[in-house]
């Protein structure tokens, strides 16, 4: 292992990557992304203050990996909400630096009947893989939904506009999961926001006239992607979220969700990337 698992806050343990391009942090909790700042721009992930960083619960902020279920479980309310993979302690198999100096770390988790396996690469552009594999000797194909749950910083979201799902249906929780015609229009924010995007395979761009940057989020094998922000009373009611938070950081998630989800053969991998960078406006 090119980068050394040492302790985090609280003592929970994670790997901290240093290289030419890029400086970040990743908790075997979750295998979770909690920072990702390319060298000589700002933050490009956002973590709330308030964070829990214990064993039971998830982090907030960052890239929380949804698995195998999105939201409440679909029959059992005593479930966590948005699976377990994102409050379980994953492996480390591997860590080490390419040719070009980019990080590359490689965390498993066993989530019967599922394998995962999280690819990480941080350099100039952080890109996730996700592997499912369902296991050979299950006797039928298996549907599971997720997200990497992607909190991105911005100067105030007030400011931003999301461009690239102009043109995509969406699910509206903000209106009992109404599903919407497209708008035609950037995303804007002047309130709670909370949809699902479906059938959408397109590059998702945070144009943020504030900080004069842009956010470039290209994925494959995923076909939903959900925007976030909890606005005022939302934060309010989040114990690990500061309430003045909301207006720093959105939430545009690469997933398989809802219609989406995906149904597995046993013996059979799926396939989901996201890749982030960060270009002057
Ligand atoms: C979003 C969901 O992905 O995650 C929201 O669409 C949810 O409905 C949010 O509130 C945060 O979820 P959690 O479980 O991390 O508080």
């Amino acid at each position: 292992m090119d980068f050394p698992v040492t302790s985090g806050v609280n003592g929970l343990e994670r790997i901290v990557v240093n290289t030419r391009d890029a400086q970040g942090e990743v908790y075997l909790h979750g295998a979770h992304v909690t920072s990702w700042h390319p060298t000589g721009r700002k933050p490009v992930l956002w973590m709330s203050g308030q964070s829990f960083f214990d064993s039971a619960k998830p982090i907030r902020g960052g890239i929380p990996v949804c698995f195998p279920w999105f939201g409440p479980h679909p029959s059992d309310s005593q479930k966590p909400a948005h699976g377990t993979a994102r409050i379980q302690k994953w492996i480390p198999v591997k860590s080490r630096w390419t040719a070009e100096g980019v990080a590359e770390l490689l965390l498993e988790s066993q989530l019967a009947p599922f394998d995962v396996q999280l690819h990480i690469r941080m350099g100039q552009a952080l890109e996730l893989r996700m592997n499912t594999r369902l296991a050979a000797q299950e006797k039928r194909a298996v549907h599971f939904e997720q997200a990497l749950h992607t909190y991105f910083c911005v100067s105030d979201v007030r400011n931003i506009e999301i461009r690239g799902l102009e043109n995509c249906q969406y699910i509206d929780k903000m209106l009992q999961a109404r599903r919407c015609e497209p708008t035609r229009r950037p995303i804007t924010f002047g309130q709670e926001t909370d949809r699902v995007y479906f059938n959408t395979k397109d590059t998702v761009e945070i144009h943020d006239s504030g900080d004069g940057r842009q956010i470039v989020i290209e994925k494959s094998g995923s076909l939903s992607t959900v925007v976030w922000n909890p606005w005022i009373d939302k934060s309010r009611r989040m114990p690990d979220f500061g309430d003045s938070e909301w207006p720093q950081m959105v939430c545009v998630e690469t997933a398989n969700v809802a219609d989406n989800r995906v149904l597995l053969a046993p013996g059979d991998v799926h396939e989901m990337t996201l890749r982030v960078t960060v270009k002057d406006h």
